[in-house]
């Protein structure tokens, strides 16, 4: 890795990725849209913030695409142009098919055996990245493109489930990309964020060319703004290629929990 004295930008094309979650959701129906219209109004979000010393970086960002071949981000211009920013890791690769056991593999440290994208949670007591950083009270926050409102726990915006909460203060930290651009105004954002684009902006409904223009229009102004680049380390990459095929040697998607690991002096998930 290189550093620059403000920001560390490290590109990392994935070669494995995804399909999208078994699209078993239906339309919505009316009483849908107004449980959500009525979680929105009350969801609280939370925005806390730190300053803990990292030993190469002080705030990390993992921007997550979908199912795009190495080949195919490296020839896109937008991908590239963000390369040239930073390094490459040419030798990334998901954990396996299709995305969400990925998903699960970047903030769990394995993916619990999941082979498939159904609506899964995992318990409770299960530890994450999110135990180790609020062990080192280090601040946190998820950004989804398009979530209805903050803590929204549904498969898809119809299958939401309107049960009880699992990590209801957690929950208040995991918020749609709205609130990414609220948080900064208020010098809110937090040192360790992972921010989903939706299924159109990430590719897997779209193309590379898509994801590409979106990260563009994302990035470009952050990389500019002093509340975003705070010797920040942003990683760019795919959940899983599109082919398949393509075989797996290394860093992976474990490497972002051993990455911040070290940074931070964390303790480990010990799987
Ligand atoms: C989590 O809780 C379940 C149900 O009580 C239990 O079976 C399981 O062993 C627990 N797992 C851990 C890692 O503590
Ligand atoms: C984003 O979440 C907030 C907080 O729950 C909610 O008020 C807002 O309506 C959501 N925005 C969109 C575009 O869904
Ligand atoms: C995803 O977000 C983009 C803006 O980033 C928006 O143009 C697009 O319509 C959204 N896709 C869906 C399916 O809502």
């Amino acid at each position: 890795m290189h550093f620059s004295s403000c920001s560390l930008i490290v590109i990392c094309l994935a070669s494995v990725s995804a399909a999208a979650p078994a699209t078993t959701a239906a339309s919505p129906t009316a009483t849908d849209v107004a449980d959500v219209d009525a979680a929105q109004a009350t969801a609280k979000t939370e925005s806390p913030t730190s300053h803990v010393k990292g030993k190469a970086f002080d705030r990390y960002v993992s921007i997550w695409f979908e199912n795009t071949d190495y080949d195919m981000a490296a020839a896109d211009p937008n991908f590239a142009f963000f390369a040239k920013k930073g390094i490459t890791l040419e030798n990334l690769f998901a954990i396996t098919h299709p995305s969400e056991p990925n998903y699960m593999a970047v903030a769990g440290g394995d993916n619990f055996g999941l082979d498939g994208d159904i609506f899964t949670q995992v318990p409770e007591n299960i530890s994450t990245v999110v135990d180790l950083l609020e062990d080192k009270r280090i601040s946190w926050a998820m950004y989804e493109e398009d979530m209805p409102y903050t803590g929204y726990q549904g498969f898809s915006w119809v299958n939401q489930n309107n049960g009880a909460n699992d990590y209801p203060e957690r929950l208040t930290k995991i918020k749609n990309t709205t609130m990414f651009f609220e948080d900064p105004k208020a010098n809110k954002l937090p040192q360790w964020m992972f921010i989903t684009p939706n299924m159109t902006s990430d590719g897997h409904d779209t193309s590379v060319t898509v994801a590409g223009e979106w990260l563009k229009g994302f990035l470009t102004p952050l990389l500019d703004d002093p509340r975003f680049m705070q010797n920040t380390l942003v990683i760019i990459t795919f959940d899983e290629s599109e082919t398949y095929t393509i075989q797996i040697v290394f860093y992976d998607h474990y490497s972002e929990i051993s990455t911040v690991e070290a940074n931070w002096g964390l303790h480990t998930l010990g799987r």
